[in-house]
């Protein structure tokens, strides 16, 4: 399909007792008809699964996944779910290491204001583009975010996605050509470094201090044997290439692949919603909006690891024992 088809010619198609309805001309999906509160038979498992192979971003309204454990158990089911290895003293003291916190409230449940320098920088890092965990020695494959509590509708929050497929797909052969072979060095510090240029928690040091990762700037989504521009915020420069060169090539392959016709964004309904995605095909980030600083988005997050043949991209596998947390 076309990147310029419009949404409305999108079918829905029903398999089982489950309904999908593409959201975007050329990606993102959401699923009716299944009910997370209880685990779900085997057969639909693996239409969602394959729907999140297929459309890269699934959206499955009144999920209902009842708590934290629900939603880690559902998780496990595509793969190894990470586990945090450390909660920093400024999240709320969730009870399952599985579960991030991406929510804008204190460690005293209290909504973040600008004052908290640490949480502060954090959101404003969750609003450029990324794949969760891509500055790591091995990739994230599948995030699922869910909805326990939303802001106001009309207040913001809204997630967007980029089909960083389809913007591979898209490339003129001869950039295709020059890029199909290079390594990306990622790293953590540049992306917080980025969105927030004056901060003191940041200023000074050097990404060459700090851990890095090298993954393929082209790697393959095996599931669908398609190409994807893994083009994200973490990464820093390309290998082998002048530093300050590599960076703006990478600046123009983001620029391109976050085009707005690439974008879906998904404007969050109701507690309880869900968004499944797969991070080795498709960008995300959050957006800013009138809620920050007012009401509470208390959003929780599990991710599972990838295990596909380019999770561990050009690093050494040991070293992903070490990884940090996903972000
Ligand atoms: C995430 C993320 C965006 C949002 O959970 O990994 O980037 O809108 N979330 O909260
Ligand atoms: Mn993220």
């Amino acid at each position: 399909m076309s990147a310029t088809t419009s949404v409305s010619t999108t079918s829905a198609t029903s398999t089982g007792g489950l309904q999908i309805r593409q959201l975007h001309p050329t990606y993102a999906c959401e699923i009716t008809g299944v009910d997370l509160s209880k685990p779900i038979p085997e057969e639909d498992f693996i239409r969602v699964r394959d729907a999140l192979h297929r459309y890269g971003v699934v959206v499955i309204p009144r999920a209902n996944l009842p708590d934290d454990r629900g939603h880690v158990e559902f998780s496990r089911r595509f793969g190894e779910v990470e586990k945090s290895k450390w909660r920093s003293p400024h999240m709320r003291p969730l009870p399952y290491d599985e579960i991030f916190d991406i929510s804008n409230l204190d460690v005293k449940s209290e909504i973040v204001t600008e004052s908290n320098e640490k949480r502060i920088t954090a959101i404003r890092g969750n609003a450029l583009w990324h794949a969760d965990g891509s500055f790591n020695p091995r990739r994230t494959y599948v995030s699922m975010l869910r909805a326990v509590e939303l802001p106001p509708a009309g207040t913001g929050g809204e997630t967007e996605y980029a089909d960083a497929r389809q913007a591979y797909e898209d490339l003129p052969e001869e950039t295709k050509a020059r890029i199909k072979d290079l390594v990306v060095v990622h790293s953590f510090l540049h992306n917080r470094q980025t969105s927030n240029p004056d901060s003191p928690l940041f200023k000074g040091r050097s990404v060459f201090d700090e851990p890095l990762a090298r993954h393929k700037l082209v790697p393959i989504h095996e599931p669908s044997g398609q190409l994807v521009l893994y083009v994200t915020s973490y990464a820093h420069h390309i290998e082998g290439m002048p530093i300050e060169e590599g960076q703006q090539l990478l600046r123009e392959l983001m620029a391109h692949a976050t085009q707005p016709k690439y974008v879906f964004r998904h404007v969050w309904q109701n507690n309880g919603d869900a968004v499944i995605w797969d991070n080795t095909a498709v960008l995300h980030r959050a957006t800013a909006g009138a809620y920050e600083g007012k009401h509470r988005r208390d959003m929780r997050r599990t991710c599972v690891m990838d295990s596909s043949k380019d999770a561990y991209g050009l690093n050494n596998p040991a070293d992903a024992k070490n990884q940090r947390n996903s972000s």
